[in-house]
């Protein structure tokens, strides 16, 4: 089989094209890949010499590109997107052009060529839940409320709509927050590990009660795997952790004790604006039909994630050597 990935240089894209050549390594990727400042071709350096491997930088906003690629390969597993809410807060234009503009040219060439089509989105396009409230599942609601949010469940309609309009064979995961090897330190986990390893403030939004499901990356490919292999055309699953939803200040708390730090890091600072208080998943559509269940628990999981943040810390530093400082001053001040 011959797979196009778009966002294979991001942090899940490029742990999926890692997960797919060691399952299949008879199989053909080719990553297509925008390399904004989110994509990082370090991440598959290992790969440089896999003949069954292969780049190509461009934009899924780019018909004509698009239309060449898709047109030579049998399943489009489609990652490519601007993923940081608070950057969508700060802008959200370009989250409107990748992820809703991008996914409609991408599913033009889809119909096409009537290729099969897998849409990674997110649990965050249910908007949010109070505490009591039941999960996500797949029949819950569109009510997204960031920037983010909102462009993604564009997208997602997009890919039911071509489905049913036109026919296109494409599934949809709705996957919550994931952590994992390669995560760019813009997010809460990698943020906190790197903000602690140089001896600077965690800034928690809020009071740090919100919640989030947190998904080990190699659950979620496994996920995407088991939905490409046997799930049905047309359908949505969603995608969580095992046992895996923890306040904020939880997982800060939990960090500092891995790092073997004191809590005088944490500094409560102003609130996200519209910020989501709890998101929680249903999974149980994915575990009924495809046999599909998370097995990688939060506590072994962000330890492993800690060490390997901590044993990757070049990578780390050399993320940071970009336009993440910009940011980063735009987002908490000097
Ligand atoms: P990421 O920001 O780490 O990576 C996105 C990748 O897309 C980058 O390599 C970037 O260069 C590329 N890209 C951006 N714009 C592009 C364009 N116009 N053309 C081609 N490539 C472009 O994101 P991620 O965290 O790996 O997320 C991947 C997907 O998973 C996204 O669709 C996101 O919405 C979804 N998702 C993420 C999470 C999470 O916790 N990170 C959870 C659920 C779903
Ligand atoms: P994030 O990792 O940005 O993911 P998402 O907003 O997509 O869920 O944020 C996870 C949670 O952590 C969210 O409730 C916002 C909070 N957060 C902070 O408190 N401080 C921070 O600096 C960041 C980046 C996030």
């Amino acid at each position: 089989m011959k797979l196009l990935i778009t966002g294979g240089a991001g942090f899940i894209g490029s742990n999926f094209i890692h997960y797919w050549l060691k399952k299949y390594p008879e199989d053909e990727i080719l990553n297509f890949d925008l390399l904004t400042y989110a994509g990082n071709l370090e991440n598959l350096k290992d790969l440089e010499n896999n003949q069954n491997y292969k780049f190509v930088k461009g934009d899924i906003c780019d018909s004509n590109l698009v239309s060449s690629l898709v047109k030579d390969v049998d399943l489009v597993v489609h990652f490519a997107a601007e993923s940081h809410v608070d950057r969508s807060i700060l802008d959200p234009s370009a989250f409107v052009r990748t992820n809703v503009l991008g996914t409609q040219v991408l599913l033009d060439a889809v119909k096409e060529y009537d290729k099969r089509f897998h849409h990674i989105s997110t649990d965050e396009v249910f908007g949010h839940l109070g505490p009591d409230d039941p999960s996500f599942n797949e029949e819950t609601p569109y009510a997204p409320r960031s920037p983010y949010s909102a462009a993604k469940a564009a997208s997602d309609h997009l890919v039911r709509a071509y489905h049913i309009t036109y026919g296109i064979k494409a599934t949809i995961s709705n996957c919550s927050n994931n952590y994992g090897p390669y995560m760019f330190p813009e997010k809460l986990i990698p943020l906190f590990i790197s903000n602690l390893k140089e001896g600077k403030k965690l800034p928690v939004y809020g009071d740090g009660m919100q919640v989030r499901d947190w998904i080990h990356v190699d659950d979620h490919n496994r996920g995407v795997d088991f939905i490409i292999q046997k799930g049905k055309i047309g359908q949505t699953y969603c995608l969580g952790g095992k046992d895996s939803e923890v306040p904020n200040i939880e997982i800060t708390k939990k960090i500092i004790k891995l790092m073997g730090k004191d809590e005088s890091s944490i500094e409560y600072v102003k609130d996200r604006p519209g910020h989501d208080r709890r998101y929680s998943i249903d999974y149980s559509k994915a575990k009924t039909e495809l046999g599909w269940e998370p097995v990688i628990d939060f506590e072994t999981g962000l330890k492993s994630m800690v060490d390997w943040y901590l044993e990757n810390w070049d990578w780390v530093e050399r993320c940071k050597s970009g336009e993440y400082q910009t940011y980063y001053d735009e987002q908490y001040g000097k």
